[in-house]
């Protein structure tokens, strides 16, 4: 399974998250270099905060998010801390795995898993044909929220889902197998591989990474008369042609094309 088949070459560029490593990196080359160059003798936590400073200024410096900043600022200092516990090292091993499974390629496609609202499923009803059958697709569908709750509503659509992170997929393949959803199916897939022809409604809840390249695959293969929906992540230069607002937490706004 692939997830860069069919993705444009703009979204191939060095991950943030490889950046952060790197200057991370660097930031221990630099003060290294300088405590021995001064020959200074820092203690473990001083070199640390002089480490997670460098990095943090280094991410400012090279334009990366604002929420990098406390990221870099507080991860080497973090690692001091936790090595001078005495937290055995098979509990980093089984929470590492735990947040592979769960977030699986979240550090290249930027998009991790969190969920729409019983507020967004229900405005998402009211957007779903009503007497007629129909197919909908869920780009990246997590654990299987969405699916589920409109095929209870809509029993004469098809549902489906595609997701690539092994334990969303996992749970929502269990969900609908033993909680009776006849017309759902999710696949272990990535929505770059779909061929978005055979929907009339394709829904994502993704981030603002791969709008853009998402808006053309949706040009390119949705037919006349299907519907897109986005949550919260618009396209840039492509204003919706109507907007859902809900009252959920985040007051979560749905942005409506159809082509
Ligand atoms: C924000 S969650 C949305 C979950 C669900 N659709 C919902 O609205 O509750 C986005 C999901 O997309 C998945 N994802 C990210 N990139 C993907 C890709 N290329 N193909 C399939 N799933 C992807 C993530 O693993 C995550 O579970």
């Amino acid at each position: 399974m692939s997830d860069s088949v069919a993705q444009p070459q703009r979204m191939r560029k060095i991950p943030p998250v490889a950046l952060a490593l790197l200057l991370q990196l660097l930031a221990f080359v630099l003060v290294t270099l300088a405590a021995n160059l001064l020959t200074l003798t820092l203690s473990p936590y001083t070199f640390a905060i002089a480490c997670g400073a460098l990095a943090a200024t280094f991410s400012h410096l090279t334009k990366q998010a604002r929420w990098w900043l406390p990221i870099q600022l507080l991860f080497v200092p973090a690692l001091a801390i936790t090595l001078n516990t005495n937290i055995p090292p098979i509990v980093f091993l089984f929470a590492f795995l735990l947040m592979l499974l769960l977030y699986w390629s979240t550090f290249r496609t930027q998009v991790p898993l969190y969920l729409s609202s019983n507020k967004v499923w229900q405005a998402l009803e009211t957007q779903l044909p009503v007497d007629q059958p129909f197919s909908f697709i869920d780009l990246g569908s997590g654990i299987g929220g969405v699916l589920t709750h409109l095929s209870r509503t809509h029993p004469q659509g098809t549902f489906h889902g595609v997701e690539t992170a092994p334990l969303p997929f996992a749970w929502s393949w269990l969900r609908i197998k033993f909680g009776g959803y006849r017309n759902c199916h999710v696949y272990w897939r990535s929505l770059w591989d779909c061929d978005l022809a055979q929907y009339d409604v394709a829904f994502a809840y993704l981030s603002p990474v791969p709008m853009a390249a998402l808006w053309e695959k949706v040009q390119k293969e949705m037919h006349p008369g299907s519907l897109f929906i986005s949550n919260t992540f618009t396209v840039a230069d492509h204003p919706p042609q109507k907007i859902l607002q809900t009252d959920d937490l985040h007051h979560s706004e749905l942005y409506l094309w159809r082509k």
